[in-house]
């Protein structure tokens, strides 16, 4: 048995998405829906599907302590739209265990401030031919970590951020949840 936690700040969708995905698992659980915004989407999408939620303080997700108790029996942390950056003791403790979905074909259009429409705002403006997503492990630098998947769309000249957005929403719902059930099937029974 296997637990998920996934911290999210913003709508939620890709929380929803992965949560979804592991309803009627019996083997893998999504244990905690975690958010340091109190009016966070994703809290709405955890109560209606059952899944317990946490509002923490930045300065609670640097407290060793509050992280360790909150995340006790936790196999997995799923970054999902998370907008604060996650302390090294963290980083360290789920190395390999923790992945972050990006907008974009990292390291393009990656780093602090890039997030939303931001990013595809600056791919349009670069004239990009395509653009996409990337679903990596997290490092301590924000956008930065080993690459798990990058999946594609191509833009054409009609497109506008909002479709480019659209689009790339689409591949973050179908691939993220999958990734994630990889990731957590990938791992031993036991370790520490
Ligand atoms: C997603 O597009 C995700 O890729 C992005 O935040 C959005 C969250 O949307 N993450 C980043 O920009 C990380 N740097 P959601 O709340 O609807 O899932």
């Amino acid at each position: 048995m296997k637990n998920i936690a996934i911290f999210a700040s913003g709508t939620g969708s890709n929380a929803a998405a992965i949560m979804d995905r592991f309803i009627e698992y019996d083997d893998i659980f999504v244990s905690l829906a975690a958010t340091n915004k109190p009016d966070a989407g994703v809290l709405d999408e955890a109560h209606e599907r059952g899944v317990p939620t946490r509002v923490f303080t930045k300065k609670e997700l640097h407290d060793e302590d509050y992280m360790h108790d909150l995340l006790l029996g936790i196999d997995v942390v799923v970054l999902a739209g998370f907008l604060l950056k996650i302390p090294p003791f963290l980083v360290e403790a789920f190395q390999g265990r923790m992945i972050n979905i990006h907008p974009s074909l990292l390291p393009k259009y990656g780093g602090k401030g890039m997030y939303g429409m931001r990013v595809h705002e600056a791919v349009l403006e670069n004239n990009e031919k395509e653009s996409g997503i990337t679903i990596h492990y997290v490092s301590e630098n924000y956008d930065e970590g080993d690459i798990l998947r990058q999946e594609k769309v191509s833009i054409s000249q009609r497109d506008t951020a909002r479709t480019i957005a659209l689009k790339v929403q689409k591949l973050e719902h179908e691939h993220y949840p999958k990734i994630v059930e990889k990731l957590v099937r990938s791992l031993p029974e036991n370790y520490d």
